[in-house]
């Protein structure tokens, strides 16, 4: 476990302050926000630290069809979230490049190995922090951090008629896959640092990520769904799902 990664934790309040802490601390200059929404992270970051000379926006900004989660808005919306980002952010245009497209669509034009810190915040389901964190990795400088939000100890954190919340487990799987440190964070976060100092993971809440059991959380609702599919879709299975329910 790393001593001042645990103190900055100590003393931060919220993900906002943990982050800064953690540029300060580690002096990290070339930083990448995934998932920039109305821009409130990237004008923190900008405003109270003057450590970073460089940062790059990842966001398509328009609705995505293939995007269940309630922060996808209509086109008009997100067209106004993009002017605001920008309107926050141009005390610190000369820092700031600005990657307008999904992930797939922007990855291309981030150097290799370039990275000291990047933050995570765009699709949370599971094919989205798979894309991401697949195709972020090699751009991260050796010793470079992630952190990420939404490490949900709950993968039904929306309600379920959006899809599943999956940045827990997948961070944790991929940092075993990668023979990385992983620390679950308090407020959500995660933090994994690009260094082959072995697989761990360090759960810094008081037992948030201990004893999840993902085999139940999916049962539950296979159950629930189940009962619905039938009371809805079977005209004579009345009595079934009376039983079901008792
Ligand atoms: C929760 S918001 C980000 C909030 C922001 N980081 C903050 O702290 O203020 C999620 C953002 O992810 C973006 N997003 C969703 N899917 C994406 C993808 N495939 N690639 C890049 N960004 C994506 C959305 O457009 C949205 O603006």
């Amino acid at each position: 476990m790393n001593e001042a990664i645990i103190k900055i934790i100590v003393r931060s309040k919220d993900r906002f302050m943990f982050c800064k802490e953690l540029i300060e601390e580690f002096d990290l200059k070339k930083v990448a926000e995934l998932g920039v929404y109305r821009g409130d992270f990237a004008k923190y970051l900008l405003e109270n630290t003057s450590k970073i000379d460089r940062y790059i926006m990842i966001d398509p900004w328009r609705n995505l069809s293939d995007w269940n989660k309630p922060a996808n808005e209509n086109n008009n919306i997100f067209e106004e979230f993009y002017q605001e980002t920008l309107q926050k952010t141009n005390f610190a245009k000369d820092k700031r490049e600005i990657l307008r497209g999904k992930t797939t669509e922007v990855i291309d034009k981030i150097e290799d190995e370039s990275l000291d810190f990047l933050y995570i915040d765009g699709d949370h389901t599971l094919k989205g922090i798979t894309i991401d964190l697949i195709n972020l990795w090699p751009k991260m400088k050796n010793n470079g951090f992630i952190v990420g939000d939404d490490f949900s100890s709950t993968i039904w954190q929306h309600n379920q008629n959006y899809e599943p919340t999956m940045v827990f487990p997948f961070a944790v799987y991929f940092a075993e896959a990668v023979n990385a440190k992983i620390y679950g964070l308090p407020h959500s976060q995660f933090l994994l640092q690009k260094s082959q100092s072995g697989f761990e993971f360090i759960d810094t809440t008081n037992g948030e990520y201990s004893n999840l059991e993902l085999r139940s959380q999916f049962s539950n609702t296979t159950k629930s769904s189940f009962k619905t599919t039938i009371k809805n879709n079977i005209p004579f299975a009345s009595k079934i799902y009376s039983a079901l329910k008792k």
